[in-house]
């Protein structure tokens, strides 16, 4: 169907941002939706689930995202308190701009909690990112993965393995589309605009600590660590930040800490354990600046979901520090390894890697820069029809 502008009795599509990852994923889509014929029409909001300067503010000027429309400034909480409460204050958004669909992406408690909201009252909801499944309950993140896709209208999935999960959980294959993976856009995006691009050496001067000290031959590795289950155990995160420090020894690691583990880093006495010279303690990082110190880096250790992928991306060696992971395909064809909490296992993996033994990978299917434009012509054929269908029934 050909139409030059969007029906004006279609609302538009509400977009919703809540945590830090959520905002890689959604910039793209809002400029495949804006630059799509008929241009399709969103209102942008953001639970304010993250707040902080660092953890959100940065991005979206990173990102180049637009202020959000709405924010509904949920701050932190338990899991109960935090989803009730952007459940409690989407509701009403819902009520006044009548949107065509919701759009969520990921699985942050922001995404189940408007998923939830949208679909009883009759809104459809839109997945971006579905399918991925850890096969870990433990794991926020997949309840909230689970119960989304479940609900939701249609899903849009970043790999091959995402589609046989939906069908194994019972979803009807039309429900399912595999575009890519949209935060591979912003990567890419980015990347191939020299511009914006930020120096490693630059990030650490700007944070106080001598660049040189990634310039020697030994190069210098990235550290993430947030997941509730590594930093949250005083044992287990004693142990992660133990292994860090021998690694620390044979190149200088730049770890960029999030809030909770700093946090947690406090209460549980273990400063001492992170005051190394070779050891770059930063705050979180600008989308910019982690790009730049990952495309230098000779090995990334993580539990992040986004950097199991920027890295592939990439073609950075990565050590995931998890038991399991809902991405496989970073594994598979990319250059991912699961070294779980095995503090040997990471020390052995880490100097293969650091032996050059690492692995190359390759870029998974339609991580091409494009997924964003898939989804939205997907997206409008699909409301489009079901408006028409609707207005002459
Ligand atoms: C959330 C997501 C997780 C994602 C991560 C990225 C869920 C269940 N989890 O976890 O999937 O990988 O974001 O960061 O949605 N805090 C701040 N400033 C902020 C935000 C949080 O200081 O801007 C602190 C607060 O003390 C808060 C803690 O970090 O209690 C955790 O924040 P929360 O949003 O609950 O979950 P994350 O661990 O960030």
């Amino acid at each position: 169907m050909i139409i030059k502008s969007w029906p004006a009795e279609l609302g538009p599509v509400i977009c919703i941002v809540g945590a830090r990852p959520n905002f890689m994923k959604m910039a793209p889509i809002l400029r495949a939706f804006a630059a799509h014929v008929p241009a399709i029409p969103t209102l942008l909001v953001h639970t304010g689930q993250h707040y902080d300067k660092d953890m959100n503010d940065r991005l979206f000027e990173d990102l180049r995202l637009p202020h959000p429309d709405i924010n509904l400034e949920v701050g932190s909480g338990s899991h109960a308190v935090q989803t009730a409460e952007v459940m409690r204050r989407f509701e009403p958004v819902i009520d006044t701009y009548r949107p065509s669909c919701v759009l969520v992406v990921g699985d942050v408690n922001s995404t189940l909690a408007c998923t939830l909201v949208a679909v009883k009252k009759g809104i459809p909801v839109v997945h971006v990112e579905a399918g991925l499944r850890s096969y870990d309950r433990a794991m926020p993140e997949e309840i909230n993965r689970v119960l989304t896709d479940q609900i939701a209208d249609l899903l849009y999935t970043t790999e091959r393995s995402a589609e046989n999960n939906l069908i194994r959980e019972g979803i009807a294959p039309e429900r399912i589309r595999f575009v890519g993976n949209v935060m591979i856009d912003s990567l890419l995006s980015l990347l191939h605009n020299r511009e914006f691009a930020r120096a490693p050496t630059d990030t650490v001067a700007a944070n106080g600590r001598d660049p040189e000290l990634l310039t020697s031959d030994a190069g210098y590795g990235v550290v993430t660590l947030h997941r509730p289950s590594n930093v949250d155990d005083p044992e287990t995160l004693t142990s992660l930040l133990g292994v860090l420090r021998e690694l620390a020894q044979q190149l200088p690691l730049v770890f960029a800490l999030h809030p909770r583990t700093r946090a947690n880093i406090e209460r549980f006495g273990l400063g001492p354990l992170i005051d190394n010279p070779q050891l770059i303690l930063l705050p979180p990082q600008g989308y910019l600046e982690m790009l730049g110190l990952m495309a230098g880096a000779r090995i990334v250790l993580t539990d992040s979901g986004g950097l199991q992928e920027e890295t592939t991306a990439l073609g950075i060696p990565c050590l995931t520090m998890r038991d399991n992971t809902e991405r496989p395909i970073t594994v598979e064809q990319g250059t991912n390894t699961m070294v779980g909490r095995n503090t040997s296992a990471i020390r052995q993996q880490a100097d293969e890697i650091l032996a050059g033994r690492g692995k190359q990978g390759r870029l998974p299917e339609l991580w091409d820069g494009h997924a964003a434009e898939r989804i939205a012509a997907d997206l409008a054929a699909w409301l489009l029809d079901r408006h028409f269908v609707n207005a002459k029934a």
